[in-house]
């Protein structure tokens, strides 16, 4: 059954394949010369970072730790902005914060950041008033506004995508490495426009209860635990536009090994994770740790054989799988996937992203999400985990640091009439910074129960 075996696989063997979601652009030449020109540029990571993240996953897969990624559904290249990005990293960092105190394991914090750029669409073409145009595929591909101009494809918008991810994660790393994630660091413990005060209470005493366990730890120990309480925090992005990660696609010789070096985790979204299809042929032949999507059209045997040739060698760390059934299917389907995955002898690492199962449209017209029901169907996958022997190790969600309302409900009630206030999404609905906050504590509060 299988035709692929990785002597075979080399970073364009995928071109043999059918490639789902991809662009058609209309100077061959020109994005020849676009992809060439990306492959000569340096790495935006290196594989002893992708290496140490996947240790630092196999031990969550172990259950000795918990994984929280999230970030914007698309970034955008008008966002590459200081503010904005310090937020990002902000918010996760306070959410793992939360989440530590409360489980008391490690957290991994990854970031859907740094080349979130290219969208999966549910059809190729978007007619508005009798005008037909290309669908908008993310601005590593084009431009969302509705004009032939801006919907065509431009292969220069790869290396713009490029340049801009590895500006994200520079600034992302000057900020860690410069005490922004020191826990020490006063304005880490800075709670910026959370105006609901139940949550601003509840984060506070969780803040002080740390910092209490640090001076404590510090006066025993007579030495400042500096170096431990520094964080790490990676970047992942949907591997979805191949030809960019192609070029980016890089032979390590000493590690013998090759590796996508435009982000530590890519993942293989829903929309392309067809046995057959060129992103299946892709990502099997990476090193890095990778997720897949999982969503309610894929079978027990087309989830076992993904799995069985992601990882043939069962390497721990290497597979996130990321349900995603939603809140209405969870309980039928979130057992039966648990099962099959057994069914291979193979190991994964379970994470549940709440989101894209639970998106609905308002009255309005409104792409939103409702706070219980992604609260809700994290709840569903603890109890299922656990009672099925299994380990849920992490969470995927959509977030903002700002102070958007694309989601509904959360401590202060937002309803789908505060929805146009601060509407800011091209694509998906994202929590905004309490919501995120708020989602983190309930989290904590829920994982005592299972642990
Ligand atoms: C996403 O993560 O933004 C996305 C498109 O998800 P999925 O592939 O699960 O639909
Ligand atoms: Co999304």
């Amino acid at each position: 059954m299988r035709s692929t075996d990785t002597n075979s696989w080399h970073p364009a063997s995928w071109q043999s394949r059918k490639a789902a979601q991809q662009p058609v652009y209309d100077d061959p030449a020109a994005l020849d010369r676009a992809v060439a020109e990306l492959a000569r540029l340096p790495p935006i990571v290196v594989s002893w970072e992708v290496e140490n993240l996947r240790e630092r996953l196999a031990a969550v897969q172990r259950g000795e730790g918990f994984l929280l990624q999230g970030g914007d559904c698309a970034e955008s290249f008008t966002e590459c902005e200081s503010d904005r990005i310090a937020k990002q990293l902000k918010v996760l960092l306070q959410m793992s914060l939360v989440l530590l105190s409360g489980m008391k394991r490690p957290v991994v914090r990854i970031g859907r950041m740094a080349g979130q750029y290219a969208k999966p669409r549910s059809a190729d073409l978007e007619t508005r008033d009798g005008v037909t145009l290309p669908a908008y595929r993310g601005d590593i591909v084009n431009r969302s506004e509705f004009t032939a101009e801006a919907r065509r494809p431009d292969p220069q918008l790869l290396l713009r995508g490029y340049e801009r991810a590895a500006l994200t994660l520079n600034f992302v790393r000057a900020l860690v490495d410069g005490g922004f994630a020191d826990l020490h660091h006063p304005e880490y413990w800075d709670l910026g426009f959370v105006r609901h005060a139940p949550l601003r209470e509840a984060y506070e005493r969780t803040v002080h209860a740390i910092a209490d366990a640090l001076d404590f730890f510090e006066s025993l120990s007579g030495q400042k635990v500096h170096e431990a309480t520094r964080v790490d925090f990676f970047a992942s992005h949907e591997g979805l536009h191949l030809l960019y990660e192609q070029a980016q696609t890089r032979f390590i010789p000493r590690q013998n090994r090759w590796y996508n070096l435009s982000t530590h985790m890519p993942w293989i979204g829903m929309r392309t994770a067809q046995l057959d299809g060129a992103h299946v042929e892709y990502f099997r032949g990476i090193s890095n740790p990778i997720g897949v999507k999982i969503g309610a059209a894929m079978d027990g045997p087309w989830l076992q054989e993904l799995v069985t040739r992601l990882n043939p060698q069962n390497q721990p760390g290497r597979l996130t799988l990321i349900h995603r059934f939603g809140v209405k299917d969870t309980e039928r389907l979130l057992p039966a996937a648990i099962e099959a995955v057994r069914r291979t002898g193979h190991t994964v690492l379970w994470c549940c992203d709440p989101m894209h199962g639970n998106t609905e449209t308002t009255t309005g017209g409104l792409k939103t999400r409702r706070f219980e029901n992604i609260l809700r169907e994290i709840d569903l996958a603890f109890t299922i985990h656990a009672q099925m022997g299994s380990y849920l190790g992490g969470v995927h969600v959509e977030l903002t640091g700002e102070d958007v309302t694309e989601c509904t409900g959360g401590a202060r009630g937002l309803t789908d009439a505060d929805l146009q206030r601060a509407y800011r999404s091209q694509v998906d609905p994202r929590l905004n910074y309490e919501q995120a906050l708020e989602l983190a504590m309930l989290i904590s509060e829920r994982s005592k129960r299972h642990s």
